[in-house]
C-alpha cells in the first residue's frame, strides 16, 4: 500500500505551508470550540451513512485527527496527505498508538490517486477543505472508481462560493468578503507562503462526480453561525453565538443553506458502474 514519494522534498507552496503548519496544527485544532464542534457535526453526518468496520481512503488527511477518530470507532483507515510534515505527524500517532494493523499513511496528492495500490474503499473522505486548494476536481473524482466497491460512500466537506458569515465582511469593509466569487480562485497566504484556492459549488461537484456516483445529501457547516476564524467573536458574544447556532441547526439541512455555507458537507455513492469511464 505504501507508494511512498520522497519524504521530506517540498516541491510546492501548499507543502510547505502546511508542513509548517503540522508542527503547531493539533494545538490549534483543540483549542478553537468551533472546530471540535465542527467535527462532531462531519461525524454525525458520516454516521448516517458508514458500516461498521470499513475501509476508508482519507485524502488531505492532514495531522490524522480524524484517522484517528474513524479507528477509535472500529474502522481501518489509509490516511493521504501531500505535505510531509503532515504525513510525519500521522506516522507519528500509528507509532504512538500502536495502530499499524488499522491506521497506515501515505505521502499522495489527491490529484495522484492512482498512486494507491492495495485493497478497495468502502468510504472515501476528505475534511475542511482540503479539496479547495484544487482547480479541477474531476483530477481527483477520475481515479476514484478505480479504488472503491460498489455501494461506497464519498464525504467531502469543502468550501463553496457563497458564505453568508463572509460576506456580512462588506458592512466592515473587508475587501475578503468577495474572495470566493472570483472566476481564478482567491490567494491564500499561511505560513508566510502564498498559494490559490478554489471555491466549488454543490452543483459544480454533481458534474465533477459524473453519472457513476449518485448524490445523497448536503448539509451546511457553518450556514449563519460564525467560523472557527471568528473564534473571538463567539467568546465576545456567547449569547448571540449560541442563539446562531441553534438557527444554524434548523436551517443546515435546507435550501438555500444547504449550499450556502462557510462549508458543505456533500455524500455522494459510487454506483459501481467503472467500466463505463
Ligand atoms: C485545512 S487542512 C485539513 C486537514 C485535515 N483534513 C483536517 O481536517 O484536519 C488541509 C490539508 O490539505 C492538504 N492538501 C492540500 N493540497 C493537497 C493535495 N493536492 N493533495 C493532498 N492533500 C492536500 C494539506 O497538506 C493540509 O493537510
Amino acid at each position: 500500500m505504501l507508494d511512498q514519494e520522497p519524504p521530506l522534498e517540498e516541491f510546492t507552496s501548499v507543502q510547505r505551508a502546511f508542513s509548517k503548519q503540522a508542527e503547531h496544527y493539533d494545538e490549534d485544532d483543540l483549542s478553537n470550540h468551533i472546530l471540535v464542534e465542527w467535527r462532531h457535526q462531519v461525524y454525525h453526518h458520516i454516521n448516517l451513512f458508514i458500516k461498521p468496520n470499513s475501509h476508508i481512503l482519507e485524502l488531505n488527511a492532514g495531522t490524522g485527527v480524524d484517522a484517528l477518530q474513524f479507528v477509535r470507532s472500529g474502522h481501518s483507515v489509509h490516511a493521504t496527505d501531500t505535505a510531509s510534515g503532515m504525513v510525519q505527524k500521522i506516522q507519528q500517532k500509528i507509532d504512538q498508538f500502536s495502530l499499524r494493523d488499522k491506521l497506515s499513511s501515505q505521502k499522495c496528492s489527491f490529484e495522484s490517486l492512482n498512486m494507491v495500490k492495495g485493497k478497495k474503499f468502502d468510504y472515501v473522505f476528505s475534511n475542511f477543505g482540503g479539496l479547495n486548494c484544487c482547480k479541477d476536481l474531476t483530477r481527483v473524482t477520475k481515479d476514484l472508481p478505480a479504488l472503491l466497491n460498489r455501494g461506497a460512500y464519498v464525504t467531502w466537506v469543502i468550501m463553496p462560493p457563497v458564505c453568508l458569515w463572509e460576506l456580512l465582511g462588506i458592512f466592515k469593509g473587508k475587501k475578503a468578503a468577495f474572495r470566493r466569487f472570483q472566476k481564478k480562485g482567491a490567494i491564500a497566504h499561511l505560513e508566510g507562503e502564498y498559494f490559490m484556492t478554489h471555491y466549488h459549488s454543490l452543483s459544480d461537484l454533481k458534474k465533477d462526480f459524473g453519472p457513476n456516483f449518485l448524490f445523497l445529501k448536503t448539509e451546511g457547516l457553518g450556514a449563519l453561525s460564525p467560523p472557527p476564524s471568528s473564534l473571538k467573536f463567539s467568546l465576545k458574544h456567547p449569547l448571540v453565538y449560541s442563539l446562531l447556532k441553534k438557527i444554524d441547526r434548523t436551517v443546515r439541512d435546507s435550501y438555500p443553506f444547504n449550499r450556502w455555507a462557510d462549508h458543505i458537507i456533500t455524500t455522494f455513492q459510487f454506483n459501481g458502474n467503472e467500466d463505463l469511464r
